[in-house]
């Protein structure tokens, strides 16, 4: 059995006219404990959809979709999503932002404390624990974040083109930090993405999803050793899975 099982999902939507949209359709997928898995498409094509859906935040309208063996029903507290506004609370300092998920779940304050340690160190924010969300850069206001989501132990990360609004270093750099925070947390990660290099150079699969309605186009395994280096993206096989996965996309476009 697998860790999280979409078995022929769909989805619909109705629209202000009651039209129905039909956002996936038949969308099966099986995700393995501690995969990094990237889904990459035509923009509209359901991505954001099936976070919804996995994280349990949007009822699906038929099919199966489990988590842990058993059909998502609402938000679990197992799993945690990171969007691409980081929704951060601006009244709250980057300390009282991540430990507020434990303090909602009534974890002492001595353990919140050495927990948001903990995850301020690994996110790379030491120093800043006392600032607020608009003192800080586009990336740090993501690591933040990310590491709000991770305070509460998630076995599952839902991440909607997190790093889509940062510039193109601050992005390279959270790239290599999620990986070694991915690492080190143990948990499994599903991560959509624009930049099919950003695709590939995360990922253990990368799924690339059809236009709309969204169905499984291909599954693509990314056979590159890891820990993955910057240098890799210069390496022939990684053009090669780059220039494969952009003809697909190209497809459906
Ligand atoms: N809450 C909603 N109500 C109506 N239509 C929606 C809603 N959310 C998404 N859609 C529609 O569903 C389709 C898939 O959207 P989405 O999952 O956001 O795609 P993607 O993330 O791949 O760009 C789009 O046509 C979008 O307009
Ligand atoms: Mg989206």
């Amino acid at each position: 059995m697998a860790f999280l099982e979409a078995s022929m999902v769909n989805k619909i939507y109705h629209d202000k006219k009651k039209q129905e949209i039909v956002a996936l359709s038949n969308f099966t997928l099986s995700v393995e404990e501690r995969e990094f898995i990237t889904i990459i498409g035509p923009s509209g094509c359901g991505k954001s959809s099936f976070l919804f859906l996995a994280a349990g935040l949007e009822p699906l309208t038929s099919g199966v979709l489990k988590f842990n063996g058993k059909p998502v029903k609402g938000p679990d507290p197992l799993s945690a999503m990171v969007f691409q506004e980081y929704l951060l609370f601006p009244w709250k300092t980057v300390r009282e932002n991540i430990e507020f998920g434990p303090e909602l779940r009534h974890v002492s304050k001595k353990q919140r404390r050495e927990s948001s340690c903990n995850l301020i160190k690994m996110v790379g924010l030491g120093g800043f624990e006392n600032r607020y969300p608009n003192e800080l850069s586009g990336g740090m206001q993501q690591r933040v974040s990310i590491a709000r989501a991770l305070a509460n132990k998630p076995q599952l990360i839902l991440m909607d083109e997190p790093f889509g609004a940062l510039d193109a270093l601050t992005r390279e750099t959270l790239q290599i930090e999620l990986l070694k925070i991915w690492q080190q947390a143990k948990c499994t990660v599903l991560f959509v993405t624009h930049s099919i290099p950003e695709a590939v150079y995360l990922a253990d699969r990368v799924v690339v999803v059809s236009k709309r309605p969204g169905t499984i186009k291909e599954i693509v395994d990314i056979d590159l050793p890891r820990p993955r280096e910057r240098e890799m993206f210069t390496s022939p096989s990684f053009i090669e899975y780059e220039r494969y996965l952009k003809n697909l996309i190209l497809e459906e476009i």
